[in-house]
This record gives structure tokens, sequence and C-alpha cells, in this order.
């Protein structure tokens, strides 16, 4: 090294850092005496491989665990996520969750499974800046830019889930439009139930793979009857079925929940409603679900029905148009469950038996 003059020593461009100066080597960084749970960090927050999407039929599909979700996580997909998200917060009338959480005494611990682009999580960790909030999901899709007191992390719901400190005591654990995401429900429920603290409240918001009429019935040839058919077809043989969501009620209740409450929401297929509010909802739906059905479709008929994709396309054309038909008065249903952890052994809950205090529908006209 050359001598430096003093001209040069404080010139800031010449001057160079000696580390050893400024290190003191008695200064230890003091561990954070309850850590956050990292044990399944290797799996993906830290790596790069979770943005290394699968590309197939033009659309693209999660890395992590990969092929275990049939649905893109595409810009397409991402838009449709936020469209749905918008549709639910006019179909529950604003509110995030329906289980009665207080303010006065806010939940601390919140966990949203599948969170997807995270818009649930992020209004919930507004609601409720007192609480930690988590969203899980096997796509990084999530923004950067979030509340302080939300974090997502990639993770699949299906495996045996994390063991820190964060995912025990949980007062509130929520779900909501995953009905393609588990394997087995009832394991996801009795996972709930054991890791709520006692009191903490389980909830699931979940569409009902189906169509349904209250004038009449909708012909089986109906061909959007036909795709629903085939979905929750192709969804037992994937091991993802969907049709079990009429059945989460009675999974409540068998996993050992009480206060268990479904509520029905009906949204309807198109415009065909009178009332303003539903015919928004329902073309909002029709657009929403008209530009999901090559995503759902693609991986699952392919693999499991086994149809191209040029066939599946030519499907979707009656399909989109039994969609937009307003003489079909066609609604699909929207489960909404939720109930309490027993806060004490023998607790049976306000509601005698853990029988559902209502089974409640909107009403369409
Ligand atoms: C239709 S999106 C719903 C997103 C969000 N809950 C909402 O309501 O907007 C379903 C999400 O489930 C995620 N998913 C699917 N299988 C999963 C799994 N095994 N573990 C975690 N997330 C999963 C997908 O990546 C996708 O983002």
């Amino acid at each position: 090294m050359e001598p430096r003059g003093d001209a040069a020593a404080e010139s800031p461009d010449s001057f160079e850092f000696t580390f050893e100066f400024y290190l003191d080597r008695s200064a230890r960084i003091e561990a954070d005496p309850n850590p956050a749970n990292n044990d399944r960090l290797e799996t993906a927050s830290l790596t790069e491989s979770i943005f290394d999407y699968h590309t197939q039929y033009g659309r693209t599909y999660h890395a992590y665990r990969a092929g275990s979700y049939y649905v893109p996580n595409d810009h397409l997909e991402l838009e449709r996520i936020d469209s749905q998200y918008e549709i639910l917060k006019i179909l529950l009338d604003g509110r995030l969750y329906l289980a009665p959480l207080s303010h006065e005494n806010p939940p601390r611990k919140i966990i949203d499974f599948a969170t997807g682009t995270g818009r649930w999580a992020i209004d919930m960790a507004d609601e409720f800046p007192q609480a930690q909030i988590i969203g899980t999901d096997l796509s990084p899709i999530q923004p950067q830019l979030v509340p302080p007191n939300l974090r997502f992390e990639i993770d699949d719901g299906n495996e045996e889930w994390q063991t820190g400190s964060d995912w025990f005591d949980i007062d509130y654990i929520h779900f909501r439009v995953t009905v393609a995401a588990w394997s087995d429900w009832p394991w996801m429920i009795r996972n709930s139930l054991e890791r709520l603290r006692p009191g903490g409240w389980l909830e699931m918001q979940e569409p009902d793979c189906d169509i349904d009429t209250d004038d009449g019935e909708i012909p089986p040839d109906n061909a959007l009857k036909r795709w629903f058919a085939d979905l929750r077809h192709a969804g037992v043989l994937a091991d993802r079925p969907v049709h079990i969501v009429p059945d989460l009620k009675q999974m409540f209740i068998e996993a050992g929940f009480v206060d268990v409450h479904e509520k029905v929401y009906k949204i309807p297929l198109n415009g065909w409603p009178r009332s303003n509010k539903l015919k928004k909802i329902g073309e909002m739906w029709q657009r929403s679900l008209g530009e999901g059905l090559s995503g759902f479709s693609y991986a699952y008929f392919d693999r499991w029905l086994n149809m191209r994709k040029e066939e599946i396309e030519v499907a979707l054309v009656d399909v989109r148009n039994a969609l937009a038909d307003q003489r079909v008065h066609g609604y699909e249903k929207f489960y909404v469950v939720w109930g309490r952890k027993p806060e004490y052994p023998g607790d049976r809950g306000a509601v005698p038996n853990g029988q559902s205090i209502y089974s409640e529908t909107t009403i369409l006209e």
C-alpha cells in the first residue's frame, strides 16, 4: 500500500475501510429468545427454485412441489384471483370473516392457508394490526410491500404443518377458495383443531363445484353442469376432491369443533337476477369464471380425462355459452363454515350437540 499524504487521507474517494478497527470482537449479537420458526426455510423462502415455473399449455404452474396443484399461477390466473376477491367482498357485504372475532379482544395469531395473491391476508392485517398473520402458498405470487404484521411463506399445506411457536395456539385459521388444493379435508380440519388455542376459530369459505337453480332443474346435458361434473370426477382421480364442500360442516362437527355454523350464499352465474347487487355479482362471476375455465381445465382434463388442449378449448365454447345463458337462472353455492375449538373438556358450545345454529341462504329475486 502506498503511504498516504494528509490530503489523500481526507479525501472520501481514497479512504480505505479498515474493518478490523471497527469490529469489536467481544460485541455479540444477542439472539432472540423466542425465534421465529425457520425450520422450513430451506424449502422455500430462500431458494430461487420456487420461481422456476413449469410451462405447459401456454400457461405457467408452480415450481415448489411441482405438479401437485393443477391450476396455473400466471398473470391471467392472478387477475382472476383478484377479481374473485372483489366479488366475494361484495357478496359478503365487505366482511372478511363471519366467525365472531372481536376488536376488543383481537386475535393475535392468524394463518391464511393458500393465500394466493394475499389480498385477504393484507386486508386482515390492516383490520387487526395487533395480530401476527402468516399467509402460506405453493407459489410466490404475493406482493413484497405488505403490512408489517403479515408475512408470506411458501409451504405445502398437505404436508406436516410447521412446528414453530407461530404455528401453535393460533386464534383464527382461514381457508378461502382452496377447494382444489387439499388431498384430505378431514385431516386439514383435525390439524386446525389441534393448532388452534382453546376458543380459537376455524373458518372455511369455499364454492360448491356445481350449479343449481330454484326454478326446476338444470338439465344434465347443460354444458356448464357437465363441465362441473367432469371437474369433480377429475378432482377425485387427482386426489384433490372438490365435491366435498357441502360436507364441510359435518367434518367440523366430527373433528370436535363446537358452535359450528354454515351460511350458504348463492352466486348467480350471470346477470339474470333482478336485484342490482346480485346482477352485478352475477356479471362479475360470469367474467371471472369464464376467464378461469381454460386454466381450471387444461391440466386436470389432460391428465385425468385424457383430453388434449384443442379438444378442451372446443368443449369450452359450449360451456361459455351455457354460462352466459340468462334463460337458465343458475347459481353456484358458496359455503362459509366456521366453528370453535372447545375451551375446556366437555365444552359443548352454545348450540346443543354441535349442531349448526342455522344454515342460511341468500335470497335471489
Ligand atoms: C384460487 S387460489 C385462492 C387464493 C386465496 N385464498 C383467495 O381467496 O384469493 C388457490 C391457491 O391455493 C394454492 N395452493 C394449492 N395447493 C396448495 C397447497 N398444497 N399448499 C398451499 N397452497 C396451495 C395455490 O397456489 C393458489 O394460490
